[in-house]
């Protein structure tokens, strides 16, 4: 609940993201001005960064309603098309891990994007039909951490393609100065921007952060989240100088210590820590890559000289390891 009211509602009120933000603005204008429905609109990214929020941002600037589901939960094709004939013109349908539709039901979602129309088939063995039935004209919003999870046929008809991108610590200091005042939680520019740059370029991490934080500053300190209480409730958390917690540790640990640096394979990573290795590509390693620490080969995982400073660990010469 309290997520939900931490969440913008408005595309002016959504902090960062300029290239998503600014291609969305441009087509919810012109098919408001059209008076037609958004064309399909899939974001991908890793998870926290802000897609389902958008997706009721795209609702609310269209001014329609929105539905929201997520592929593992529509089981049989009987359950997608429930959704879809209850949708009103100029619905948005809100599909997270879209990637996790069955085939079944991914087949009945094609006609659905592309002419507005069900397929669906009434009864069994040789009285078995199929009837048509039209749909209203509706915006299908996918959610999914890897465009590359999607079989390209689902790719193909959404009209727009964002990919999300971790945010600045700026970005993030002003995200969780808002949320503090949302929340009424006194903190100060410095304290905003310390836990900015421990949050891992994700506003979900920082708002959680946030939270915790606030519980220190109100036990342990005077209520006020400055520099100083940011750093000692982190240190409590476990959460390192980069914004790295256990898991980043481990993961990276793991192929310097056990694997020698790498190459090693994901799978084997996975094994070693007993990680589901889906859990490590798209939750973890994403930050890890952008920001040096990790390098994905051919041969597997290596970890970067960086993480091997970040550690005080010494790297071994060996030029694959050199950034
Ligand atoms: N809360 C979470 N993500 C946000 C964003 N991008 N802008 C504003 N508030 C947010």
């Amino acid at each position: 609940l309290i997520e939900a009211t931490l969440r913008p509602r408005a595309l002016t009120d959504y902090i960062g993201q300029e290239k998503a933000k600014g291609n969305l603005r441009l087509f919810i204008d012109a098919a408001r001005k059209r008076s037609e429905a958004l064309d399909h609109v899939l974001l991908y990214g890793p998870p926290g960064l802000g897609k389902t929020t958008l997706a009721n941002i795209i609702a609310c600037e269209m001014g329609v309603s929105i539905k929201s589901t997520s592929g593992p939960v529509i089981e049989r094709p009987g359950d997608l098309a429930a959704i879809l004939t209850n949708l009103e013109p100029h619905d948005v349908l809100f599909i997270d891990e879209i990637h996790r539709l069955s085939h079944v039901v991914e087949e009945i979602l094609y006609p659905a994007m592309e002419d507005f129309q069900l397929d669906i088939i009434i009864g069994q063995g040789p009285s078995a039909r199929t009837v048509k039935l039209e749909l209203p004209r509706f915006t299908l919003v996918g959610a999914t951490t890897r465009a590359g999870l999607l079989s390209s046929p689902l790719r193909d008809r959404f009209g727009v393609i964002s990919r999300l991108e971790f945010y600045t610590d700026a970005e993030l200091a002003t995200i969780v100065s808002r949320s503090a005042r949302i929340l009424a939680i006194p903190m100060e520019d410095d304290g905003a921007l310390e836990l900015a740059r421990r949050s891992r370029g994700t506003p979900r991490i920082a708002n959680r952060l946030l939270r915790r934080v606030r519980d220190f500053a109100q036990v342990r300190a005077d209520g006020i989240i400055t520099h100083a209480v940011v750093q000692d409730a982190l240190a409590l958390l476990e959460i390192d100088g980069m914004g790295f917690d256990q898991m980043d540790r481990l993961i990276l640990l793991t192929i310097i210590d056990k694997f020698g640096g790498g190459p090693v394979g994901l799978d084997t990573i996975a094994a070693a820590i007993s990680e589901e290795s889906d859990t490590i590509e798209d939750v973890y390693e994403p930050f890890l890559i952008q920001n040096g620490f990790l390098n994905r080969t051919p041969r597997g995982r290596v970890a970067t000289r960086t993480a091997y400073e970040h550690f005080g660990r010494i790297a071994p010469e060996s030029p694959q390891r050199k950034l």
